[in-house]
């Protein structure tokens, strides 16, 4: 997809990758670019900074969202891009409480449901649109210390995988943004992880020239870690092998302390 005299809309648009993504877009003359976050005033600001509109919508919520939706197809006629962006994470894991399962489920993997199921209608009528889920290296792989995270994100790749499958012969594109660490908020938390991520970021304007590159070649994969690949070969050629690996790779981060990531109460 060319972006020019586009609309578009993205969520967690306040900062980090979502506000990345939204500067980028901007020079490709889209006719809106559409930025909706949780809270009025950053979300504000930040639409300020790019020439976008503002909306605050929680994503987990389902009527927000079809809000959203609604509001822009009022307004614009028409949404071409939606990209399902705003994501969480939460450290821990077996003990982890159901209300913090709950929440990364429903931010991370059922808000790409809720906004799929308000936009896809208006895009299967004009017979094309595009959907970009933001998942993660997480949803392919794994997320060391958090396993809502590494499960909501395996749930929002195999959800876009499956609309691709679903409704790509009937004009609908699909992509899924997954990267590995990359420079914002989320992981700049001291913890091992953290620190582990941050080795490798890339920065979001790295990320949103893959994406627009993409996009334009109409990938569904958007992999701006290029080992990424290789991980997921080694994954599927050898999954014992992997999963070993992947145990050391936990041992030597969290320090010999198994129990990090995983708090018993
Ligand atoms: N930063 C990384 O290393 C990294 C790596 C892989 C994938 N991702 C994914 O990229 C996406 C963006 O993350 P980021 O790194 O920019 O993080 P970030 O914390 O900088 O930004 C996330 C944005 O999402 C918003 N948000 C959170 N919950 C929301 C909700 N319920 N409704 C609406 N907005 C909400 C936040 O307010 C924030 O503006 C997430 O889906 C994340 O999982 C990030």
């Amino acid at each position: 997809m060319e972006l020019r005299d586009k609309v578009i809309v993205v969520t967690g648009a306040a900062r980090g990758i979502g506000l990345g993504l939204c500067k980028r877009f901007a020079q490709e003359s889209p006719q809106a670019i559409v930025m909706s976050d949780l809270e009025c005033s950053s979300i504000v600001a930040a639409a300020e900074s790019v020439g976008g509109e503002a909306v605050t919508c929680d994503v987990s919520l389902e009527e927000q969202v079809q809000r959203l939706v609604n509001d822009t197809l009022d307004k614009h006629g028409r949404i071409d891009l939606f990209c399902a962006n705003a994501g969480i994470v939460l450290s821990g894991g077996v003990h982890a409480s159901n209300d913090e399962w709950q929440r990364v489920m429903d931010v991370n993997f059922t808000s790409h449901l809720y906004s799929t199921r308000a936009v896809l209608p208006s895009m299967l009528e004009r017979g094309e649109g595009c959907l970009m889920h933001t998942a993660s290296a997480a949803g392919l792989l794994t997320s060391i210390g958090s396993a809502s995270y590494a499960v909501s994100k395996h749930a929002a790749v195999a959800f876009a995988e499956w609309v691709s499958i679903t409704y790509g012969n009937r004009g609908i594109q699909v992509a899924c943004l997954c990267p590995q660490g990359v420079d914002t908020d989320m992981i700049k938390g001291g913890d091992p992880l953290s620190q582990f991520l941050q080795q490798q970021a890339l920065s979001t304007e790295q990320v949103a020239e893959d994406v627009v590159t993409a996009l334009r070649e109409k990938r569904f994969l958007i992999l701006p870690h290029g080992e990424v690949s290789r991980f997921l070969q080694n994954r599927a050629s050898d999954h014992e092998r992997w999963l070993k690996g992947m145990r050391k790779i936990n041992r030597e981060l969290l320090g010999g302390h198994d129990s990090i990531g995983d708090v018993e109460p």
